[in-house]
This record gives C-alpha cells, structure tokens and sequence, in this order.
C-alpha cells in the first residue's frame, strides 16, 4: 500500500485526479518520479502565476537564506519586510492611486476573508454580509458562510449564517441585472435583508466558474453600497496578482473596494502569505486584535518583493499576459465550436464548459494520459479550466491548449 493511502486523510482531492508521484517542477513544467513531463494548466490552484520555482524568486530567497535573514517573526519590523512594503506601496498601489493600509493576516486566503468579514462588522457594528451566488471565498467558518459551493457547506457541520446570498451577474441571464434585486430589497423596509456591513465578491469567480462581473453591474454595485454605507470587500485571492491581466482583478471597472483580500500568488513562489488591504479610515482593529503566529512569512516577503520589481516595473508583463489570453480564446474557441460548447472566463483565466461534470471528469482524465494537469471548476464541475503559470512560453501554452483540444475529443467519443 502507497504510503499516500496509508497515512493521508480522505480529505485529499488534486491527488486523485493526477495519480503520480511529482518529483521536481521548473516554470510551466512539472515532473514526476518516472521522468513523465507534464504541462501544468493547474498552477497551484493560481498560487504559481510567475511559475515554479521562478528563478527570480529563487535566487533572491537563496540569498536571504544564506545570509540568515529572519524566517520567522511573528509580525516584528524586518528589512525584508521593510523592502516588500516599500516595494508594493511604489510598484503596485502608488501607480493605481491606491491608497490602503495593508494588514499581514494568518498566510491562508480564508484567513485574509476572515479578517476583512470581521473588520467590515466591527466598524459598521452590523452582523450581515451579501455574498454571491456562487462565490468561493474559503472553507474556514466565516469565509465558509459566504461560499456557496454545498460541497465545501455540507463540511461545516453546523449552520451558517449571518450571510445573505444574493445572485451575481448574470445569474439570471444577460438580460436581467441582478442588482435591481438588490437595490429594491435595500429600499423595502420589510424585504427581509437586514442591513448588510459589507458585500463580499469576486471580480471574475474562480471556483464558481469563471464568471466574469461586468465593469457596469461592478460600478452600479458600488453606488448602491455607498448609499447604504456598506463596505465593499473585493475578494481578490484567485483573480489578483495579474491573473485577469491586470494587477487586482477591478482595476478595469474603476471602483474603489474598501477592503481587498489577496494570497495565493502575492508570494509568487508558492509560499504560503495572505494580506488585507484596507482603506486607510478603516483601519480601526486595536492591536493584534486578529492575530496568528505566521502572519507575515518573510522568505514570502523576499520572493513577493522579487517578483514585483522583475514583472511589475510597467506594463509589459501584463501585456505579456493578455497576449497569451488571446491565444487561449483562440483554441478554446475552435474547442468549443467542434463540440458545441461555450467558453467563459477572462486573461489567463478561462474555461471551457464542456456540460457536465461526466464529460470534464473524461477530459481531466484524458489530458493527464497525456501530460497535461488540468482541472474543473463550477457548480458541478462542468468547467475544464485553462490556469497556466502567467509566465508560461508561449510554445508550452499551445501545446498543452492542443493536448487538451485532444483530451476533448476523446472524452467526448468515451462520453
Ligand atoms: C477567491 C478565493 N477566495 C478565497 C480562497 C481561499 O484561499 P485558501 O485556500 O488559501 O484559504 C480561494 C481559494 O481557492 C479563492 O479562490
């Protein structure tokens, strides 16, 4: 018996769909024991967005390493963190005219959504929060009440609450804005909703699958929010750091979140590192009032630093990535015309909606036989998703979108 099935819990999920051993993994590339290459359109979930082991991140963090630079302390003033601050407030938020204190939470993007849901009730004194139909936002207590997905409820073990669930856009269909549900119930003193503190939302969902919010439905969103006085959380751990072609997934939309939640790539290693930006008024929380002993991962702050000044300099790198998400349509495109099927998403965070949870089994399956990681996303798993490393050569990019074009064909001839 592996020792995989012996001493892991039943819990695992990834494992189960790429049933190998990996061995060492190098950009767009990952390699297993037996020498296999695989492309990885999985991209630790968007926590690898510069790749693995991006050389960069790596040779910066080998010499802090060798240095003895501070690995871990607690949230203490370092230079490395020093250099992150000063490197995110020049590069990232100075040139988008953002002005927000950032706050270093437990490294996991459900401990950032905690945090923000938390500050958001503290200073508006109100309990309710909107969420979105279909939004992913966690699977720790608070986060886990504005996720959707019944799946990851269903593990909660006990009720969920003070959440209201309101439709995102296009729940509906194109036709109906689902603001308009929204704003009436706000207006009706007997609607039920009971004034909400915050909204919590992604910009594009990830998990929920790859629906995009529209830059009006966005800014209408925001309008009503400031009439009310309800804070605006922008739930950028999937889509941030680039992902959408854009630094933070709103920049196109103009709105001005309140509190923005980020993880998953800001290490651009793989690192684990979370943080809140809040808007400066905001920042009422009394010291270490939400805490947690990794807050702040300094090799984090050594790779993050890194990568914002090798990718964020200007705008090339994002031009890089929308180029590249040209060419994903492209192919998704020609996919889903040969098989009658729709494409969703944005930049390098795209899909395609093959119908059913049975088919995206087959084409994950498939695509895995021939060396390509590749994985689901939506309410029933219905969407293959395209999550390359942002970094990936463009050659790597169409050979793993023809490897999935063949992963299709044959799921749908196994279907
Ligand atoms: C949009 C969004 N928010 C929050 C999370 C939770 O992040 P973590 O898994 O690091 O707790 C995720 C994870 O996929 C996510 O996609």
């Amino acid at each position: 018996m592996k020792v995989f099935d012996r001493m892991e819990s039943n819990v695992q999920s990834y494992a189960r769909s790429f049933p190998t051993t990996f061995e060492y993994a190098r950009g767009a590339e990952l390699f297993d024991v037996d020498g296999k290459r695989y492309i990885d359109f999985l991209a630790g979930a968007g926590s690898l967005n510069y790749g693995h082991n991006n050389p960069v991140c790596k040779e910066a963090l080998i010499d802090y390493i060798q240095k003895d630079g501070v690995a871990h302390g607690l949230d203490m003033h370092t230079d490395a963190k020093a250099d992150f601050l000063r490197t995110y407030e020049d590069l990232i938020l100075k040139p988008r005219d953002m002005d927000y204190v950032i706050q270093f939470t437990g490294p996991t993007g459900a401990n950032a959504v905690e945090a923000a849901i938390k500050l958001a009730r503290k200073v508006t004194d109100r309990t309710n929060i909107v969420a979105f139909t279909n939004g992913f936002h966690g699977v720790t207590m608070g986060a886990l009440a504005a996720t959707g997905n019944q799946h990851h409820r269903g593990g909660a073990g006990v009720p969920l609450g003070n959440v209201t669930r309101l439709p995102y856009d296009g729940y509906l269909g194109a036709d109906f804005d689902t603001l308009d549900l929204f704003e009436k119930m706000l207006d009706d003193n007997s609607s039920g909703l009971d004034m909400p503190a915050a909204v919590i939302f992604e910009a594009v969902q990830g998990e929920g699958g790859l629906n995009v919010a529209s830059d009006e439905w966005l800014q209408r969103l925001e309008k009503i929010c400031h009439k009310h006085d309800i804070k605006i959380i922008l739930d950028c751990i999937q889509a941030g750091n680039g992902r959408t072609g854009t630094f933070f997934s709103h920049e196109r939309s103009g709105i001005k979140p309140d509190i923005i939640t980020t993880s998953k790539s800001l290490s651009a290693f793989g690192l684990p590192f979370a943080v809140v930006l809040i808007g400066r008024p905001l920042d009422e929380w009394a010291p270490g009032e939400h805490n947690g002993t990794f807050r702040g991962n300094n090799h984090a702050f050594v790779t993050a630093t890194a990568a914002i000044k090798e990718y964020w300099k200007d705008d090339q790198f994002a031009n890089s990535v929308n180029e590249k998400a040209e060419v994903v349509t492209k192919h998704l495109q020609a996919m889903a015309d040969k098989h009658g099927m729709s494409i969703k998403g944005r930049g390098l965070m795209q899909g395609l909606n093959v119908g059913s949870e049975a088919i995206s089994d087959l084409v994950v399956e498939e695509s895995f036989e021939r060396g390509l990681i590749i994985e689901t996303c939506g309410p029933d798993d219905e969407i293959v998703k395209v999550f390359p490393p942002l970094t990936i050569e463009e050659d790597k990019l169409v050979e793993g979108l023809e490897l999935m074009a063949a992963a299709v064909d044959a799921a749908v001839a196994r279907a």
